[in-house]
């Protein structure tokens, strides 16, 4: 097992990878405790929950709105957790961003933690802080930055998970290789089989390293002012496909991340034997799909998105495996690139 500590403005989140979940009951407080999951979740494991209050909420991004926050304050106060509350989130990033969302808002504020059961929330979604909920159609407008007291990644849990699910979040995987460890890219690229076999002992090694990548982001840059933008590689057209297509947060940013390195090609940040390195990753993992999404919906679109500061946005370019760089670039250029990039195909 090994253990991460993610340090941001005097507060420690510990962060437990390879562990087995079911020895959460003895991290959690002995009283005062609920817990918040999934109904697929809890048809799983939920037998083997410790005994408190268990909430569930419906599977999926449908459940992160407001209105599904307010029912289920609701019930902690009917269940009696008070201001010494502590929420446990068991599930995947939905439920991870709105258990951190509640526990931040709940009573002026209690604590909570998570045992994050996708890779995606373990690579990813359960470490770092940010939370939130959806407006409308637009993703994760309402939130904040809120630590969890701690995280508990089993991969374990990762056998019961749809394929669909397990490659989307190989995605963020990728995404950490790409932008921050060429390492990590490389032991991706060469243990493709072992990977699909789910292979615990390896993927505790891969989640390691992701968690630790995105810990010493985090630790550096806890409020995203600079650095911590980086994480946001592939997901200024990701998020545009995710609300258009409908596509899995996952393949949306794999997409995003295929647009994203073809316009550092275009730009000459990267090589073509890099991009082209980049691209057969995402393909051998099933991760592309096509798009295309009507251009002046393009515009409209990542204007929603949040990273975006008058008609500039903060872009997020790589410089060779393992680099990224963020560059403020006009709006109008995100959204001509895209049409550049339909129009070859
Ligand atoms: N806060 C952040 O920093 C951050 C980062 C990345 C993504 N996110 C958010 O995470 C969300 C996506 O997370 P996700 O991909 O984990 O989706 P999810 O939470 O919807 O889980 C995907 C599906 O897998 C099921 N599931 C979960 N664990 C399972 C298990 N062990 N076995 C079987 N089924 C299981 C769920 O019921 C659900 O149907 C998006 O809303 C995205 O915005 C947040």
């Amino acid at each position: 097992m090994d253990k991460i500590v993610v340090k941001t403005g005097g507060f420690v989140s510990e962060i437990f990878v390879g562990m087995n979940w079911e020895s959460v009951k003895e991290l959690i407080p002995a009283s005062g405790t609920a817990i918040i999951t999934d109904i697929n979740v809890n048809k799983i494991y939920g037998d083997r929950f410790p005994d408190v209050p268990v909430l569930q909420i419906k599977p999926g991004e449908w459940s992160k709105k407001m209105e599904v926050v307010e029912n289920l304050a609701e019930r902690l106060i009917e269940s009696g957790i008070d201001r010494s509350g502590f929420l446990l989130g068991i599930g995947g990033g939905v439920v991870c961003d709105i258990t951190g969302f509640l526990a931040s808002i709940y009573m002026r504020g209690i604590k909570c933690a998570y045992v994050s059961s996708t890779l995606l929330s373990q690579v990813d979604a359960s470490t770092g802080g940010k939370n939130g909920v959806n407006l409308g159609s637009t993703k994760n407008v309402l939130g904040c930055f809120k630590q969890p007291e701690f995280v508990v990644c089993d991969p374990v849990m990762l056998q019961t998970l749809p394929e669909e699910e397990y490659l989307s979040g190989m995605a963020e995987l990728i995404k950490t290789a790409i932008i921050g460890n060429a390492k990590l890219f490389d032991i991706i690229e060469n243990n493709y089989e072992t990977i699909m076999k789910r292979d615990p002992a390896l993927l505790t090694m891969l989640i390691s390293m992701a968690v630790n990548f995105k810990a010493s982001v985090v630790s550096e840059d806890e409020k995203e002012s600079g650095l911590r933008r980086i994480l946001n590689f592939g997901h200024t057209y990701g998020h545009a496909l995710e609300l258009y297509k409908s596509f899995r947060h996952g393949y949306a940013v794999a997409c995003g991340m295929e647009l994203s390195c073809g316009f550092s090609l275009a730009r000459g940040y990267i090589t073509d034997e890099e991009h082209d390195r980049i691209i057969a990753l995402l393909h051998k993992f099933r991760l592309l799909r096509p798009h295309q999404i009507p251009y002046d919906k393009v515009s409209q679109l990542i204007m929603h998105d949040k990273k975006k500061s008058g008609n500039e946005i903060h872009f997020v370019f790589i410089e060779g495996i393992g680099q990224a760089v963020t560059e403020k670039i006009p709006l109008a250029e995100v959204v001509e690139y895209y049409r550049q990039s339909k129009a070859k195909n």
